[in-house]
């Protein structure tokens, strides 16, 4: 049986990541792996991680498991960031990262009888996977005009009518990736308005919280659509916004009727419990340490702060180039680590193979991968193929 197994494609990602890795060119630059890097290219573990580990180092008492839920107290702070104030309508379980977190509320939503999620594309490549992994179906939706930079938020709104009441639609919740475009806050409320109208159920993925405009900020939107619909489902991803990416933390939460919240708990449970039991402990603890001690928290802020900063700069240097048709300008406008240049596929082979910069076949391009240093090389090479 296991030797009739037919192989799959793997993730283009890794192809880019492994031609960067086997290239010999020393000023080679990489726009393709999706996580933050410092101005000297490095991915550094954020100074209140640090502090939070070592505290837990010295005081932890056990290494038992944690309950069915996950640790209560980081789902609450968490929950506090996200919503502001977690309301008793939420219902939340400690996800195995963002993904997880995706994962358990596809399998929910199948569950109450989903049948569809509509993909706004351009999407995260790994959304179309995590829905097919839970038996349902996707459904693709025109949403963005690459050559233009443009949200086109009535071919979303077009694609509802397609899908069925109690399907869904999943929505990035700030700094898309892999567009850096965002929902200004009129276009949440239509689309709240449009999916109440058809009884489609938003299923939010915050994965960039402070990578865009600030903590808050960054979440208005989610704020208000979660406000305006009597169903949500939410996954949070902690990897970026914490720089604990291999510590797999994430959460989902639930919004739904006073009624309907323990059967909602108790299908995560049983969802969970049937997939990994229960979750890891360690990157919950901490971001739950740095969130409930002040000082603590006050030194992430900072590092945050000084993370979306420097992301800001890079994004205002190369606004600031002319590069023939290219729409440079609107990088500024985009939010968070990515961006998706309008270039053909033999352009994106061109950048790679006569000048070394990496990129994702689409044309994904890091900005908070960029270092200061390399963006003049970066442009002149835009330049020579755009
Ligand atoms: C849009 C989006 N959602 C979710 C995730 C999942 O993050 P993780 O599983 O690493 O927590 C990512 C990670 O790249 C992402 O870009």
């Amino acid at each position: 049986m296991i030797e009739a197994l037919a192989p799959k494609a793997p993730d283009p990602l890794l192809k880019i990541i492994k031609m960067y890795r086997e290239d010999p060119r020393t000023d080679k630059i990489d726009l393709g792996v999706g996580v933050y890097k410092d101005a000297s290219g490095n991915t550094p573990v954020m100074r209140a991680v640090k502090d939070a580990e070592a505290l837990l180092l010295a005081t932890q008492k056990t290494k038992t498991y944690v309950g069915q839920q996950g640790d209560v107290d980081f789902l609450k702070l968490v929950g506090q960031l996200v919503f502001g104030t977690v309301g008793r309508d939420m219902v939340s379980i400690q996800a195995v990262g963002g993904t997880g977190a995706l994962r358990l509320g596809c399998d929910l939503l199948r569950e109450s009888g989903a049948k569809r999620i509509v993909l706004p594309q351009p999407c995260w490549p790994n959304h179309p996977s995590i829905v097919r992994a839970a038996r349902l179906e996707s459904v693709d939706s025109p949403f963005f005009n690459i050559s233009e930079q443009r949200i086109d938020l009535d071919a979303l709104i077009a694609t509802f009518d397609t899908v069925e009441r109690g399907d869904a639609v999943i929505l990035q919740a700030c700094c898309h990736n892999p567009l850096g475009a965002d929902f200004s806050m009129d276009q949440w409320i239509a689309l709240a308005d449009a999916l109440n109208a058809r009884g489609i159920i938003p299923f939010l993925d915050l994965a960039y919280q402070g990578f865009g405009d600030g903590i808050d900020e960054d979440v208005a939107g989610l704020r208000a659509i979660v406000e305006h619909v009597p169903e949500a489902v939410i996954a949070v991803s902690e990897a970026k916004s914490f720089g604990i990416y291999r510590e797999r933390v994430g959460a989902l939460y639930v919004k739904a009727a006073e009624n309907a919240r323990p059967a909602v708990m108790s299908n995560l449970a049983a969802i969970a419990r049937a997939n990994y039991s229960m979750p890891p402990d360690h990157g919950a603890a901490i971001v739950r340490e740095v969130l409930a001690d002040e000082a603590l928290r006050q030194s992430w802020r900072d590092e945050l702060d000084e993370i979306r900063a420097h992301i800001k700069r890079t994004r205002a240097a190369l606004a600031a180039e002319r590069v023939n048709s290219l729409p440079m300008h609107q990088i500024a406008a985009q939010k968070g680590m990515f961006s998706t240049l309008p270039l053909t596929e033999a352009q994106v082979v061109a950048l790679r193979e006569v000048h070394g910069i990496y990129m994702t076949d689409a044309a994904r391009i890091n900005v908070a991968g960029l270092r200061e240093a390399d963006i003049p090389r970066f442009v002149e090479a835009l330049k020579a193929v755009a």
